[in-house]
């Protein structure tokens, strides 16, 4: 027999994207964050954007966990993520200069530090795959992960020593380098290039650069609050997602256990975030985009641009099949319903709930993209949609019949998860949270 413990249980909340990214974590972290003792980025790195829109303003987070607005909160980027310095000093700067403290930001010693090097191998490997092209941020994710894989990445502990740091760095670039044999080297390949970052860098971070082992397991042994902060979504999982239209690290639940140092058995719920629709940036196939006036229609009224790249969304209907999988890999407790609002006087709306490929009927999601690009939408359910403003609703009760209706319709594809949130608007207080 188990016997259980006296100790007061720690609430270890992971919050995951369900779809191809943008679903509204950074939003739905926010509202988590207002009494969270610990939120942790955890894996990904600045190719994510995450908008928050609260009492102190609109922000774009792309590494500063989603929690940094509540000063009580310790805010971790953990050990999975793949940090660009350059890009960590601009963030902090501009929250500070808009009042947002980063005294409570900490950074774990083995996060992978990502260089303007790797944004230029990132170019060059896209110009490389030319059809095949991923449709990437561009920010050097792949190959900052690449180095990572090779034993040959820089962790952010270097950036305590930035003598040792800049010599590591010429070594690896010196090595890197050879691909440019016989034409002039570009400077993103000359370790000088970045004795200014780095010196600058090691002396802002130098102090928050501590083992996070430590405060995790302090949290965890007096009971506080957790959110693990998801990046992308998980059909972008490196190896659960629509490979290879994928990024380069797991953004499912155990790769945001992994990143975070989180002993697995602490965790307790698990958030999926999936847009009343969906959208997708970049390559890939996405069986139900529409490529129509009403997709036109949705993307303007979503404002789906997105928020690292400003690239325009691809819109389409809300994919079931691609839900139940995402539900399958990482076992939801708890389902947020985001942009709702969007929806009311978007016409109707529709529901995937099988594809179809050369004629024969395909009923579960399929992660080789190659297939995928071949498979047609069988919709399932179709909605006469609402013409309201919903943004003012208190409770699931006050929408309008047809969007309840649409909702309950979308949690089928979540067997045993509640639905816990429903967003009607961008900002933290536009949300509805459903009883249990
Ligand atoms: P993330 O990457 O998952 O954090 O999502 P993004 O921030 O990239 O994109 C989501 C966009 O939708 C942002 O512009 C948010 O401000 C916005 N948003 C989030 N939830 C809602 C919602 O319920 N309604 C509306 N209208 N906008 C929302
Ligand atoms: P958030 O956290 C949407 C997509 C890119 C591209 C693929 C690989 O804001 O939801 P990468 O630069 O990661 O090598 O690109 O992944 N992608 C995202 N799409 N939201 C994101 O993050 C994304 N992060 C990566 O568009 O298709
Ligand atoms: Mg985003």
């Amino acid at each position: 027999m188990f016997r259980t413990s006296a100790r007061k249980e720690s609430e270890v909340i992971a919050v995951v994207g369900g779809q191809w990214g943008d679903e509204g974590k950074g939003k739905i972290v926010d509202y988590l964050s207002a009494d969270a003792d610990v939120v942790i980025r955890s894996q990904g790195g600045d190719n994510a954007g995450h908008t928050v829109s609260n009492d102190l303003g609109k922000f774009a987070l792309h590494l500063v966990p989603a929690g940094i607005f509540n000063p009580k909160t310790v805010n971790i980027i953990g050990a999975g993520v793949a940090l660009n310095p350059k890009t960590l000093l601009k963030e902090i700067a501009e929250l500070e200069a808009r009042g947002v403290s980063a005294q409570n930001l900490r950074i774990s010693p083995k996060a992978h530090l990502a260089f303007d090097y790797h944004l230029f191998l990132d170019r060059a490997q896209e110009d490389g795959r030319g059809e095949k092209k991923i449709g990437t941020t561009k920010r050097g994710i792949g190959p900052t992960y690449m180095d990572k894989a090779e034993r040959i990445g820089l962790q952010a502990r270097m950036l305590r020593n930035p003598d040792k740091c800049l010599q590591e760095l010429r070594s690896v670039l010196s090595k890197k380098a050879k691909i440019f044999s016989g034409s002039a080297i570009p400077d993103e390949f000359k370790a000088e290039y970045y004795e200014g970052l780095i010196r600058e860098a090691a002396e802002k971070f130098g102090k928050i650069i501590v083992d996070t082992e430590p405060i995790v397991h302090e949290h965890l042994g007096r009971g506080a609050k957790f959110v693990i902060e998801g990046a992308h979504g998980a059909l972008l999982d490196l190896d659960h997602g629509t490979y290879p239209k994928v990024t380069a690290s797991n953004s499912t639940v155990g790769g945001l256990l992994v990143g975070a140092g989180m002993p697995p058995l602490r965790l307790t719920r698990v958030v999926g975030v999936f847009k009343a629709y969906q959208t997708r940036v970049g390559e890939g196939g996405m069986p139900t985009e529409l490529k129509n006036e009403q997709g036109d229609l949705i993307r303007e009224r979503g404002h789906e641009y997105g928020t690292t790249t400003g690239r325009p969304r691809r819109v389409g209907f809300f994919d079931s099949v691609a839900a139940q999988y995402a539900h399958e890999i990482n076992g939801f407790t708890d389902i947020a319903i985001t942009k709702l609002d969007t929806l009311s006087g978007a016409g109707n709306i529709k529901i995937c709930s099988g594809y179809k490929c050369k004629g024969q009927a395909v009923e579960r999601f399929q992660t080789d993209d190659e297939f995928l690009i071949q498979c047609e939408p069988v919709y399932g359910g179709e909605f006469d949609g609402w013409n309201e403003n919903i943004s003012s609703a208190k409770n699931f009760d006050d929408l309008p019949e047809s969007a309840r209706q649409y909702c309950n319709a979308i949690m089928k594809a979540f067997t045993g998860a509640e639905m816990r949130f429903l967003g009607i608007g961008e900002k933290r207080s536009d949300l509805i949270e459903c009883e249990q």
